[in-house]
């Protein structure tokens, strides 16, 4: 185990009666609240409703940025920026799923430069420890954005999807009611599960020969929450119990628990990321495409103990077989979760996406000139997995 510092300042709210606490957490701030939203759906399960009226009983101003895409653009994050400084907004509030939680925290920190663009901040790398406070209602499992230092913005115009990171950037305050998300849509609730499953996997090897058993079990523990409870979700949206665990699942793989002593790393993370730079396509989806093919790529008798263990933990692979064996059935009972389970499209030409970006996508994905894993991966492997995805 190697040495690590835990720090998550995040206060977070979880269960069905927690928005009442709403107004006390923001007014801390101040009164001006930027309100942060996609397309519509927090208006059609109530959500903007029950913000607008707590809003009005406790003096807060509110103001709106509506509109946040799935894979947030950084022309939008410069949208809210203008009127965080236009308004000299307290603090930004985000309602919705990852995209929009990332919108707000591109949002609080480009507020506070002096042009108000987020993008040099994005791709200069910058580690953000200035920024307005950010508030975020979760209802969407997935991301983890919501517990995390990350937001993941998009730059159409430049084909570029990069992480924009900083300790100013993890919410204050999170609010996780499970029932906000009974109104995800299955293939939404399916891209979400297989998110949340994939922060675990893109770090779970890593932990190589610094491992110990705890954070091993907690990873698995929280794989295995996402297999169970994913097509249940999917079949009855409105059961609680299975959006609650996927809930609390989403913000366990990202808050930093899960990684604490390990060798972080995300080279599932980094080839999709490139996928829906180029091709804007839902990233749970571009994971599950990846996942299996990557974990093929890299099965040898380095790995195949490592991916053996997952079979057996996390599907039902059984005990006892050959670990070459163990590890091929572990990689097919990943692949039927995705496809079958799931009911995923199983492959990129499904997404009509073919073999013209792969070079250029290769080398972006390995920018530092390879991407870090259990297996180092150059461009030229990269471009080989993304042809096993066709
Ligand atoms: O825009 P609205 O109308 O809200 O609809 C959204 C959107 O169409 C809808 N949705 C969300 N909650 C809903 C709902 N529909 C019905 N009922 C609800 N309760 O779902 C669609 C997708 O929403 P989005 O926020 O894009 O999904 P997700 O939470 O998966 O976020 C994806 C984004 O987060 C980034 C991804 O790359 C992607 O850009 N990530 C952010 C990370 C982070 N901050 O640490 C890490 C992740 O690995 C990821 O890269
Ligand atoms: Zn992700």
């Amino acid at each position: 185990m190697n040495d690590f510092i835990f720090h998550n300042p995040d206060k977070v709210y979880f269960g069905t009666n927690q928005l009442g606490h709403l107004s006390e957490e923001l007014l801390k701030f101040g009164k001006k609240v930027l309100l942060v939203y996609g397309g519509g759906s927090i208006k059609k399960n109530g959500l903007y409703d029950s913000i607008v009226t707590i809003a009005k009983n406790s003096g807060i101003e509110l103001f709106e940025l509506s509109g946040v895409e799935p894979n947030p653009r950084h022309s939008t994050v410069n949208k809210g920026a203008a009127i965080c400084k236009k308004e000299n907004i307290s603090v930004v509030l985000a309602a919705g799923g990852g995209s929009t939680i990332d919108c707000a925290k591109g949002i609080a920190a480009a507020a506070l430069t002096e042009n108000g663009d987020v993008w040099p901040l994005v791709s200069g790398g910058v580690w953000v420890t200035k920024a307005l406070p950010v508030v975020a209602i979760l209802t969407n499992a997935a991301t983890g954005s919501e517990m995390d230092a990350w937001a993941v913005i998009s730059n159409m115009d430049t084909n570029e999807k990069i992480g924009l990171g900083g300790s100013a950037l993890i919410p204050r305050v999170a609010f996780e009611n499970p029932e906000y998300s009974y109104t995800l849509p299955p293939f939404q609730t399916a891209c979400g599960a297989f998110d949340i499953f994939n922060h675990v996997l893109d770090n779970y090897y890593l932990a190589g020969e610094a491992s110990f058993d705890l954070l091993l079990e907690m990873q698995e523990a929280v794989m295995r929450t996402v297999v169970k409870w994913a097509p249940v979700a999917m079949n009855e949206p409105e059961n609680y119990e299975a959006r609650a665990n996927l809930m609390w699942a989403s913000s366990m793989a990202l808050n930093s628990i899960l990684d604490g002593g390990t060798v972080h790393g995300c080279a599932c993370h980094a080839m999709e990321h490139e996928l829906s730079a180029y091709y804007d396509i839902t990233h749970g989806h571009g994971l599950a495409i990846v996942t299996p093919r990557w974990l093929t790529y890299i099965l040898d008798e380095t790995t195949a103990s490592a991916i053996y263990r997952l079979g057996t933990q996390v599907f039902d692979v059984p005990k006892g077989l050959n670990e070459f064996e163990g590890a091929k059935k572990a990689i097919a009972a990943l692949s039927d979760f995705c496809f079958g389970t799931l009911g995923l499209l199983p492959t990129l030409t499904d997404l009509s996406i073919d073999e013209t970006h792969f070079k250029a996508m290769a080398e972006h994905a390995c920018i530092s000139g390879s991407i870090t894993g259990p297996k180092v991966l150059t461009p030229s492997d990269v471009e080989a997995i993304y042809k096993m995805c066709l």
